[in-house]
């Protein structure tokens, strides 16, 4: 009973603060768990009120054409990412489905005929709506190439059209809210043509995450940036599409309509090892840097590796394409800082697209013990760039001292409290954290409740 009013008052609570629709999409990889360390990431890091939507990376499909797991404690992972619904009961969650086996995607054999869309859709919303997820993520990169035919373009629009009729469905038979679509994309034209019929794709999904980052890396002899919002001078050829406003035209100009593309925002840089002196954008390179010490990938540095680097070397701006870099020795990393992350969410909100796409959650300095900037100082400033009402939180770390709002909840169990000091507000103790969240103006918390009520 206690269990059910807290979970009324909360919903009725979130739903009168979440005005907007934009979206605030973020991925958590299973991979993460196995880092060093602080780097150590599991659902139980997940910040319940920092996204609208979580999404579990990854799941795959089994041979015979069933949603499958891939580690042995995926389904503990699922469980644990769920039960934060309880916490939060708008945060929506997803299961991304994607990867390469044997330089394959999954998707490859399944779509190959009606009959085995037909069982993997089939198995598809058994298994989310068993293991408690809203939706479910197509990962796959890409249709139409890495041993994917060219008509797989075809059978992509087949899975979707065949997939939202289940589940429209699926949501009437048994009475609930429709299962969530969203599907992960390439950002470079050439994909963009082989991989989908866009109006027909965009009108099956709920929203589209594209993956606007990786558009230079070490893999080329000069310094590029990983995710430049604009152009750049010194671009030639084809590289002068290598950037977010590019990639959002050309999704716009086929026919995607801008409320479900999701703008893609990296937790991460990408590193080249410098061969001159120059350290410029351009400068000539050879290689990766040295792999970060948590993330263990040559060529990638997560955020928080970023912030122990830039302690000690140099940062620059690129002001033609509002992203920053640093260098210190020969090494150097294009990556993004919280500048740029205002300066791609304001130009996304310009554009009226749905909303941001993270990737990931476990490479922000989720824990903040890297960067001295509290938890989660990427996404949380993307939040607000966004727009959305200020996250009701007063986090309380082991850095934080003495305030005795942020230590209300120490020793205290799980729930809401009243705010002797501010009948306006009040305390949801979660973890043992104090998270302090307002009531409507005008509105007062009433304990026999656990809810905003008028005076
Ligand atoms: C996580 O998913 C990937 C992608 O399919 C898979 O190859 C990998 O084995 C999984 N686990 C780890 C630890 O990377
Ligand atoms: C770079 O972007 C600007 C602004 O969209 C555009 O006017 C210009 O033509 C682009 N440069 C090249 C070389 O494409």
């Amino acid at each position: 009973m206690a269990r059910l009013l807290l979970l009324t008052a909360l919903g009725v609570l979130f739903t009168l603060q979440m005005v907007s629709s934009t979206k605030l999409v973020c991925y958590l990889t299973n991979w993460s768990q196995y880092r060093p360390g602080a780097g150590k990431f599991t659902p139980a890091n997940v910040d319940p009120f920092l996204c609208t939507h979580v999404v579990y990376t990854l799941a795959t499909i089994s041979p015979d054409n069933q949603l499958a797991t891939i580690e042995w404690n995926d389904e503990d992972m699922y469980k644990q990412l769920n039960n934060l619904k309880l916490t939060n009961p708008n945060m929506k969650t997803l299961l991304s489905i994607g990867g390469l086996f044997n330089g394959v995607s999954p998707f490859v054999a399944m779509v190959f005929t009606a009959e085995s869309r037909n069982t993997f859709i089939k198995s598809a919303l058994s298994f989310l709506r068993t293991h408690n997820f809203d939706g479910l993520d197509l990962a796959w990169e890409f249709p139409g190439q890495n041993g994917s035919p060219l008509d797989d373009k075809q059978r992509f629009t087949a899975l979707l059209t065949e997939l939202r009729q289940a589940i429209m469905d699926e949501a009437r038979d048994n009475k609930k809210p429709p299962l969530l679509i969203s599907i992960k994309v390439g950002a470079l034209s050439s994909t963009i043509d082989i991989g989908y019929e866009v109006p027909e794709v965009a009108s099956k999904v709920d929203f589209i995450s594209i993956m606007s980052y990786d558009y230079h890396g070490h893999w080329e002899k000069r310094t590029g940036h990983n995710s430049p919002l604009f152009n750049s001078s010194l671009d030639q050829g084809s590289h002068v599409h290598h950037n977010i406003e590019s990639t959002v035209t050309y999704w716009l100009e086929k026919g995607a309509a801008a409320d479900k593309l999701l703008l893609g925002f990296p937790t991460y840089g990408r590193t080249f090892q410098l061969t001159s002196s120059y350290s410029g954008l351009g400068a000539p390179a050879n290689g990766p840097a040295e792999a970060g010490p948590y993330t263990r990938e040559a060529g990638f540095w997560s955020y928080y590796e970023v912030c122990s680097f830039t302690s000690t070397g140099t940062v620059g701006w690129i002001t033609e394409q509002k992203v920053p870099y640093a260098t210190h020795g020969n090494s150097w990393v294009g990556y993004d800082n919280k500048e740029s992350y205002a300066a791609k969410a304001q130009w996304l909100r310009g554009k009226d697209l749905g909303g941001a796409s993270v990737w990931t959650l476990d490479l922000d300095d989720f824990g903040g013990a890297f960067c001295a900037d509290g938890a989660y100082p990427l996404v949380s400033h993307l939040r607000n760039s966004l727009g959305f009402p200020p996250k009701p939180t007063t986090t309380v770390g082991p850095t934080t001292t003495a305030d005795p709002i942020t230590t209300f909840c120490r020793g205290r169990p799980d729930g809401l409290y009243p705010n002797s000091a501010d009948g306006n507000t009040y305390f949801q103790c979660f973890r043992g954290n104090t998270y302090l969240h307002s009531c409507q103006p005008g509105l007062v918390f009433q304990d026999s409740c656990k809810c905003c009520n008028w005076p």
